[in-house]
């Protein structure tokens, strides 16, 4: 579990469009990585491009390397299945399976990947992923009933416990927060927080004050314009990045001059 991310020189294309392009950098395990930027800058697009959904979309290709303790998310033969397996993702919805159950909700990554799981091993991982979202106290009476009858930050938590009931190594979430009012946001940020002690974990947000408050690490990425190619333009410690960044750009973003 919490596994370091390696990017060399990667280059993303819809098509001929090239979204992103030369993005390097490390991720440490067990840290909290902020992607900030204005819109279309490409964070969606290159957050996607670290578990391979990003290929899900037809003409959507990438170059260069993504390693997860040093192997090759995009070596030949490796299984994309496999990759979303060790790095799980949480979207800005919250997207529970509407006719499924709270506990099938919980249980739906983890039917996928093994066919048979006795009673008591499910229970389990209900459990145990349901505790590890910080959900278990509000549901534990109501397993049987509908994921969608949950509030949106409940929801948005149960998504949170399916990507962590396989045991990812990676946590990736594009703007988990984004549909979800002050106090839920708090608590899924409380939960980022714990989840940091077994989790290397990536979040895109439009919301300043949550980077500073969650990451360890923050990314800067922008677009000279549209049609251009998004940039990581600089990435450091969140504390540097928002009070003594060196490149005009990221002052201007973080201080809220534009984006
Ligand atoms: N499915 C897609 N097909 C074609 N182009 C896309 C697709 N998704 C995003 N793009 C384009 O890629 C660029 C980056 O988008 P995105 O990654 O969504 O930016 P951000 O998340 O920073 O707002 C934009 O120009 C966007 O229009
Ligand atoms: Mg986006």
């Amino acid at each position: 579990m919490s596994k370091r991310i390696e990017v060399n020189g990667l280059n993303v294309y819809y098509n001929k469009f090239k979204a992103v392009e030369g993005v390097s950098m490390s991720i440490e395990p067990r840290t909290v990585t902020a992607f900030i930027g204005p819109s279309g800058c490409g964070k969606s697009t290159f957050l996607r491009t670290l578990n391979r959904m990003h290929e899900v979309i037809p003409g959507a290709w990438v170059e260069g390397e993504v390693k997860v303790d040093g192997d090759d998310l995009y070596a030949p033969g490796v299984d994309p299945v496999l990759v979303r397996r060790q790095v799980g993702m949480v979207f800005q919805r919250a997207n529970p399976f509407p006719t499924m159950s709270i506990r099938d909700n919980v249980l739906a990554g983890v039917k996928l990947n093994n066919k048979r799981i006795s009673r008591p091993e499910a229970d389990d991982v209900v459990e145990r992923s349901l505790q590890g979202a910080n959900l278990w106290n509000e549901v534990k009476d109501r397993l049987d009933k509908p994921g969608m009858g949950l509030s949106g930050g409940q929801q948005q938590r149960l998504c949170i416990a399916r990507a962590i009931a396989v045991q990812p190594d990676v946590l990736l979430m594009d703007e988990p927060c984004s549909a979800l009012d002050p106090i839920s946001t708090l608590a899924i940020e409380d939960l980022i927080e714990e989840l940091k002690k077994d989790y290397t974990i990536v979040i895109v947000t439009h919301n300043m004050q949550q980077a500073s408050r969650v990451s360890d690490k923050t990314a800067f990425f922008n677009i000279a314009g549209t049609g251009q190619p998004g940039h990581l333009i600089e990435y450091g410690d969140t504390a540097t990045i928002f009070s003594n960044p060196s490149v005009q750009a990221t002052e201007d973003y973080v201080s809220g001059r534009f984006g």
